[in-house]
């Protein structure tokens, strides 16, 4: 069945260049099970590798994922430390089969306050994987899009300031330029789990554009059909960025 919406993807031809995913619901899903919310987060890790194997079969070639955002350390220090350790299975765990897929990761967001070992984790698997050619994978970690804009806004002034830069070439490429995502452009699709309408801090500047996908399934229950149903979505959207269709 999800075969079938592969196809359609591919002869419908656009597909998002870059997906983001707010990856949300983990606790309900465990919850439902009268399992701990670790669980969750464990059965979400296994819906990471399905994400990355549907991106990479439908042609997707940049895919952002919020795991760990700068509010989530104020979550108990249990489930801070199982989602920890749990950065650290995924990259010992898959990194020699995305290394094999193509695969590129880099984790973005605030790294400084990450454990020995899980910067230690960050730095192999972003090592391991620097050859991938055929996928980007951001996995944002300790991220906060208000604090990313408030970095890119610091660099600039210290720009200014140093006279490297005038303050005319303040320009929204300068912003940009001094994002995370700079590398990789703005998301086309924007995918939410578990139902809930917000951006929750994910992206503010980069989404202006984005199409949105709210789905009611949990993360941990996000497989691939899901997926291809979105992207089958997004494609059958009218994107004008702001302009007036002439059809
Ligand atoms: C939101 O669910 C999810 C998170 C805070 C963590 C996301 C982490 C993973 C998917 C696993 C780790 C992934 C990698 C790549 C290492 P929630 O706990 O807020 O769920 P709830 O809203 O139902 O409580």
């Amino acid at each position: 069945m999800s075969d079938d919406l592969l196809r359609q993807i591919k002869l419908q031809g656009a597909v998002p260049a870059h997906v983001a995913v707010i990856m949300d619901g983990n606790g309900r899903w465990a919850q439902r099970r009268n399992l701990p919310r670790t669980a969750g987060h464990q059965a979400g890790m296994a819906s990471v590798r399905r994400l990355v194997e549907s991106c990479l079969e439908a042609g997707v070639t940049t895919v952002t994922v919020f795991a760990f955002s700068q509010e989530n350390w104020q979550r108990p220090p249990e489930e801070i430390d199982a989602l920890m350790a749990l950065l650290q299975e995924y990259v010992s765990t898959q990194s020699a089969e995305l290394t094999e897929q193509g695969v590129r990761v880099r984790m973005l967001g605030d790294l400084t306050p990450l454990s020995p070992p899980a910067r230690q984790a960050v730095e192999f698997v972003e090592r391991a994987t620097a050859g991938g050619t055929k996928l980007a994978l951001n996995i944002c970690i300790s991220y906060g899009s208000r604090a990313e804009i408030t970095r890119a806004a610091r660099r600039l002034a210290e720009d200014v300031a140093a006279g490297r830069i005038t303050s005319d070439e303040v320009t929204e490429q300068a912003i940009a330029d001094r994002l995370y995502t700079a590398p990789w452009g703005d998301p086309d699709l924007l995918i939410r789990t578990s139902g809930e309408f917000r951006i929750s801090n994910f992206l503010l500047w980069q989404l202006a554009y984005a199409e949105l996908y709210v789905t009611p399934t949990l993360w941990p229950d996000f497989g691939r059909r899901e997926f291809f149903e979105a992207v089958l979505d997004y494609q059958r959207r009218d994107r004008r960025f702001g302009r007036v269709t002439t059809a």
